[in-house]
């Protein structure tokens, strides 16, 4: 017997930020096999209209917009169709777009102010962001539940090179009240 076939999580609803590849693509596709409605996003429209074509073929209820999530309105933009697309209701928001672009294996003195602000806007802000947004449709769910996804360089000083990539991923806990 398949693992998905002793249990199902058919009429749930999900967001993934940046499940066009990598660990978000792997997040997406394990939701929809247990039968959950997913929404996606990421920047690159001919990469996530790939991917969205791919999940049709496999029967997967996937959609997707394209948002940056560093950008404030596209934030709000891309809550507004996930309550259209949802009616309001959200289960899981799964915050997973993130980057160490920019800023990796520099040495602190060598990060602009610019690289510093694209990263925590990429990889901090959009989480806080998009958790807000996503507050009244988790409580419409009555069961909402919000997954960050940090890394072993979040743990501490992991190794030079990674100082504001590893300050992004600090221990991401949280309790949505
Ligand atoms: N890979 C690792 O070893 C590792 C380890 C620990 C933690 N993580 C974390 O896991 C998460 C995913 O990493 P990954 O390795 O799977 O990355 P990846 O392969 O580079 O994929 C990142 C995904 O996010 C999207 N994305 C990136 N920036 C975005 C933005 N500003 N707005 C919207 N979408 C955006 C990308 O699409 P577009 O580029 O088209 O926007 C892509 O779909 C990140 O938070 C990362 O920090 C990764």
């Amino acid at each position: 017997m398949m693992g998905n076939e002793r249990w199902s999580m058919e009429g749930s609803t999900a967001l993934v930020t940046g499940g066009s590849k990598g660990i978000g693509r792997a997040i997406v596709e394990e939701l929809a096999r247990f039968g959950v409605a997913v929404h996606t996003c990421s920047r690159n429209e001919e990469e996530l209209n790939a991917m969205l074509n791919q999940w049709k073929s496999m029967n997967f209820h996937v959609t997707g917009s394209i948002c940056d999530v560093s950008n404030h309105a596209e934030r709000e933009k891309l809550m507004d169709e996930v309550r259209t697309i949802f009616n309001g209701k959200l289960d899981i928001l799964v915050n997973n777009a993130g980057t160490s672009a920019e800023t990796a294996w520099r040495p602190v003195t060598q990060i602009t102010t610019e690289k510093y602000s694209f990263l925590m806007a990429t990889n901090f802000d959009s989480c806080f962001h998009l958790s807000q947004l996503a507050h009244p449709l988790l409580k419409s769910s009555g069961r909402g539940s919000v997954v960050f996804i940090s890394s072993i360089a979040g743990t501490g000083g992991f190794t030079e090179g990674l100082a504001v990539y590893s300050s992004t991923k600090v221990t991401k806990k949280n309790v949505l009240k």
